[in-house]
């Protein structure tokens, strides 16, 4: 069977939609295309601060897998939260399974035969957000839910018979060759992680660094990033079992967003903030324009909240666009430096105030 993609076909497309995070896309990429023509391909754990792109990128290869013509034959793919699996009285993941199932039948047509719908469900792909969220332990103390849960992916991901109900009958399947794609912002791993490399618990202490920002501000920052000292142990003593862990073959940290991303992530892919604000104005006969300096200082100030990550951006647009949203007036408007600023003092004094 020839298979129609290459990995960097898919690369491009992602990264249209997710930004300033090649790395993972790269490894999403090839994994893709080596599940997809039926070779071994590793499961991937992607780590990353909340608002990196984690549920972006996964919603991206989504849509991408399920809209890209020609590649519905071979993928069946299903996004899901972590904690669902926790809630599953049938346990093991069988109602991943009978997802995965309806899916196929979905997609085969009603009259498909038993054996391609069964080879479907065996060769799916499981996305599962929030996986920090199912810890086996939190602060010491066991969490049920949590165990409850990583026990059925472990099930799912190295079990060659597992049974589950659909269509009023009882399948067996080897799900073991189900890829799995799962994410979580694990936000105290990065604290404890920071901690270590801060005191210089077996590595030399992070020293501050004097950085220059796009916007010419100067600052100084820890240069530390999370792949550089995250240990298999760190994920254990997160809650994560060795067991599970070991089962992502792959591990990615995602790159905390820098203000150049920032300010793309604002302007460019479809669906961004911009273009979604500019296409509300369109309604009412406003063409609605943006400075650079302004959108310099959006990203800016979206890149120092710091635990909000791309979210920031639409907290600040949120305050300067307000007013205008209210009462449009057709014509040209243009959003500039001096409006952000107004908006960025404001709000910081209003902090300042309470
Ligand atoms: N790398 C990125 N590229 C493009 N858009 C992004 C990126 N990161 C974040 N965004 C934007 O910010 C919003 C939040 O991002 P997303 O939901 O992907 O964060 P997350 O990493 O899943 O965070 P959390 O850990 O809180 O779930 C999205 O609406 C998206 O538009
Ligand atoms: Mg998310």
């Amino acid at each position: 069977m020839t298979f129609p993609l290459r990995p960097r076909d898919i690369f491009e497309e992602l990264r249209k939609i997710v930004v300033g995070q090649d790395d993972a896309i790269r490894e999403i990429s090839v994994a893709l295309v080596k599940h997809l023509v039926g070779q071994p391909a590793p499961n991937i754990l992607l780590i990353g601060n909340s608002g990196s792109g984690k549920t972006t990128l996964m919603r991206a290869v989504e849509q991408y897998l399920t809209t890209t013509a020609g590649l519905g034959d071979f993928a069946n793919v299903i996004r899901m939260n972590a904690n669902v699996l926790a809630e599953e009285h049938s346990g093991y993941g069988r109602a991943v399974l009978a997802r995965l199932y309806e899916n196929a039948r979905r997609k085969l047509g009603a009259d498909a035969e038993m054996e391609k719908i069964i080879r479907s469900v065996e060769h799916a792909i499981v996305f599962i957000d929030e996986v920090d969220k199912i810890r086996a332990q939190v602060s010491g103390a066991p969490n049920v839910r949590g165990i409850v849960a990583q026990e059925a992916l472990l099930t799912l991901m190295e079990n060659e018979h597992v049974t589950f109900g659909a269509d009023g009958a009882e399948h067996e399947v080897n799900s073991s060759g189900i890829l799995f794609v799962a994410g979580g912002a694990f936000e105290e791993l990065y604290e404890n992680v920071l901690r270590r490399a801060t005191i210089g618990q077996d590595v030399t202490p992070l020293q501050p660094v004097v950085v220059v920002s796009a916007s010419g501000e100067v600052r100084e920052e820890l240069p530390f990033h999370l792949r550089d000292y995250l240990k298999y142990e760190d994920l254990f003593r997160y809650g994560m079992t060795p067991q599970f862990v070991s089962r992502f073959e792959s591990i990615v940290v995602l790159n905390d967003l820098a203000e150049a991303d920032l300010a793309k992530i604002f302007v460019e892919p479809e669906g961004s903030i911009f273009r979604t604000s500019r296409d509300y104005f369109k309604r009412f006969g406003v063409d609605l324009q943006i400075t650079r300096g302004a959108l310099i200082n959006i990203a800016w100030d979206a890149s120092r909240q710091k635990r909000l990550g791309a979210r920031a951006l639409r907290e600040i647009f949120r305050r300067v666009i307000r007013n205008l949203e209210f009462e449009p007036t057709a014509g040209v408007v243009t959003i500039d430096e001096q409006m952000v600023k107004k908006a960025i003092t404001s709000r910081d004094s209003g902090r300042r105030e309470r």
